[in-house]
């Protein structure tokens, strides 16, 4: 049994059980985004003055960036439902007295390396198993030209990894970088080191990616601009030593979450649920859009604007699904959405077809193979490619299941946990995830809320 650490609490992996029950109904809502929790954090703590946020996300990964902003002289609190965060300006962050540890999260240190990059002070970052394997290469390339200094250990293949330190430079040097891979995380990096660097920096996105980034810094007073090139590319240029005026934020219900309630309710005979204020952001709702394709019953209620992000609550019904052969563009809209996906296109009538997902090998696990194995164990037919899955679905059928199968592994990944915990509902009897504590980093008290639909 793998264990866990966390902030140095260590959490004992927690097996967990799945079967089919009732039909699903009812209305939910699912906890505050995830991008959008991190961002309104760290734009709060660079703000002069007092922001107020409701809806975060209380998981592990966004508690991760909380204590290191913290540790960085930023002064957060909770009352009541309400989040309130002391910023200490633009260029005010100080030197933290210790390493900082974020866990699970790779969006953490991402954005937080880009933070320190460009003020005057030296940061340590540590992460989990799961995390001190992921590549900060791409993190580390841009924000080396704009003068930060790195120490990384390397991994076997090559790779610069966690443990990592950050020297910053205060002034930075601002660039003007095209983005070689599809990484909202790479790109936010780079304009948070832009907010303390004078002159212009300039990101050129050849493929669309999560655009909250720049929505909140605009919503805090940032000079942003977006336009797009004759190939299409955006190019975002923001203009450093920015003015950050404090926000009150209102944090809409993660897509990323709702995606699997929505996939379980189109799944399981009989279900008919709302999922309620769910951000429909189009640079994050491509699963919504892919699975009313393969023939799901989705449709969008009270569609609203709230704090600059697109917001609805979401009507789904039990459907008969069909595989479709799912375009390598609209990976980056539904990226973290690919593992509830399969579960998905695994009780579909036909084949779904994915590609262009290299991506998927480095998130908190691998997730192509992670998924594969799992799939298999519960009788899926499947081809594992390089860039994607090819699966053809039961036609609704159950999925094989029961007392004597193996655990399904899960890798230290919230979202293969959860993903097979769906799976579960549509077994013939059942199945055992290793270690369903994963789930707290992004979905606190997602068992909980999959078992109030079903009761
Ligand atoms: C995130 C961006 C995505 C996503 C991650 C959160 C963000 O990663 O997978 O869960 O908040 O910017 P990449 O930008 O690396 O694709």
């Amino acid at each position: 049994m793998t264990s866990k650490p966390t902030n140095q609490i260590i959490v004992e992996a927690k097996p967990a059980s799945f079967a089919p029950g009732g039909a699903l109904t009812g209305r939910t809502t699912v906890p505050g985004d995830k991008s959008i929790s991190h961002r309104s954090l760290i734009l709060s703590a660079l703000a002069v003055g007092k922001s107020q946020i409701a809806g975060l996300l209380e998981g592990e990964d966004v508690l991760a960036t909380a204590a290191a902003l913290r540790a960085m002289g930023a002064t957060i609190e909770k009352k009541g439902d309400i989040w309130t965060v002391h910023g200490v300006g633009v260029g005010g962050l100080m030197q933290p007295d210790t390493a900082i540890d974020l866990g699970n999260s790779g969006t953490s240190v991402r954005l937080l390396m880009g933070l320190v990059a460009s003020h005057d002070i030296s940061v340590t970052f540590t992460g989990d198993a799961s995390l001190s394997r992921r590549p900060m290469g791409r993190v580390i390339d841009p924000l080396s030209d704009m003068g930060a200094e790195f120490t990384a250990r390397m991994s076997s293949d090559g790779k610069a990894c966690l443990p990592l330190a950050v020297r910053g430079l205060c002034p930075a040097v601002p660039i003007e970088y095209r983005l070689p891979v599809a990484s909202a995380q790479v790109k936010s990096a780079i304009l948070l080191a832009g907010l303390n660097t004078p002159g212009v920096t300039r990101v050129i996105e050849p493929v669309p990616t999560r655009d909250h980034s720049e929505t909140m810094l605009k919503g805090f007073g940032a000079d942003l601009t977006v336009e797009t090139d004759k190939e299409d590319s955006r190019i975002i240029s923001l203009t450093g030593e920015a003015e950050l005026s404090p926000q009150k934020i209102k944090v809409p219900g993660d897509p990323s979450s709702a995606a699997f309630p929505v996939v379980a309710a189109l799944l399981v005979p009989g279900s008919d649920i709302v999922v309620e204020n769910v951000g429909i952001n189009p640079t994050r709702a491509g699963l919504f859009t892919i699975l009313q394709q393969m023939g799901g019953d989705i449709s969008f209620k009270k569609k609203r604007t709230v704090g600059g992000e697109p917001v609805a609550d979401i009507h789904v019904k039990h459907s008969k699904l069909t595989g479709i052969d799912v375009p390598a563009e609209v990976a980056p809209s539904m990226i973290d959405e690919f593992p509830v996906l399969f579960i998905a296109a695994a009780l579909a009538e036909g084949t779904t077809t994915t590609s262009g997902l290299h991506e998927l090998r480095i998130k908190e696990s691998d997730r192509l193979s992670q998924m594969a194995e799992g799939l298999r164990v519960l009788g899926v037919e499947l081809t594992e490619k390089e860039d994607g899955l090819i699966i053809t679905g039961s036609g609704g059928e159950p999925l094989s299941g029961g007392s004597n199968m193996s655990a399904i592994e899960t890798a230290l990944d919230h979202r293969i946990a959860m993903s097979f915990a769906v799976a579960g509902l549509v077994t013939a009897s059942g199945l055992t995830i290793d270690d369903i504590t994963p789930a707290e980093t992004s979905f606190p008290g997602f068992a909980d809320l999959m078992k109030a639909l079903a009761s």
